[in-house]
């Protein structure tokens, strides 16, 4: 069974490319890679459809001074020294027990099933925290990521205020947790 102690030192997964890549929790000195991901791993429709906000430097160091947060679960692969996936859950003021999730993956390691090992370890990484689901936002027209949601049981559940994106939750079961 999974630990967090296993998230901090790293969980090795096989990619269908034949590569492995090394997830793990997001670490301070991580600051430069993420900032090389952002600009350079993701494509502009990647970035589109990953944030609203700019992936900037004031974004990572954002990012770099809550490394240890105890209500941020942020995960990243690593292909060699290069960050090729991103992916993490922050817990929700009015709903603390119902995390909110965003994810990226690098447009040359898509479609080999990093996605799907990023989100497996951070339900995993809710349950052992003792959270009762996950929810995420997503653009009504971002088919691949939708696929890859519903595959892992989440399911819709409304739309946000601006209508364009669909709102989708995983809730987990009791004895799951
Ligand atoms: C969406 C995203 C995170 C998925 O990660 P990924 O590593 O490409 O996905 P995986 O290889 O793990 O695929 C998992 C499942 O997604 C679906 N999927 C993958 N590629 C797909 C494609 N081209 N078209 C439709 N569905 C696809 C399939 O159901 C797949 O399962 P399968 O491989 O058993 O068929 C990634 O493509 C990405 O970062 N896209 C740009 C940013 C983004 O959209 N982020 C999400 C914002 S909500």
């Amino acid at each position: 069974m999974l630990t967090m102690l296993d998230l901090e030192l790293g969980v090795w997964v096989n990619l269908r490319s034949g590569e492995r890549v090394l997830i793990r929790r997001f670490r301070r000195t991580d600051g430069e890679a993420l900032y090389e991901f952002f600009t350079k791993g993701l494509s502009p429709e990647s970035q589109r459809l990953y944030s609203v906000q700019p992936l900037d430097r004031s974004l990572v160091n954002a990012v770099v001074s809550e490394a240890d947060a105890p209500d941020v679960l942020r995960l990243v692969a690593f292909c060699g020294d290069k960050i090729v996936g991103y992916a993490y859950w922050r817990q929700q003021l009015f709903n603390p027990k119902m995390p909110l999730l965003s994810i990226a993956v690098a447009d040359g390691h898509q479609g080999l099933g990093l996605g799907q090992a990023l989100m497996e370890l951070l339900i995993e990484g809710a349950k052992l925290k003792g959270m009762e689901g996950i929810e995420l936002h997503v653009f009504k027209h971002n088919r691949r990521a939708i696929a890859l949601y519903r595959k892992l049981g989440f399911e819709i559940v409304g739309d946000t205020d601006n209508g364009r994106q669909w709102i989708m939750v995983l809730l987990f079961n009791r004895n799951e947790r």
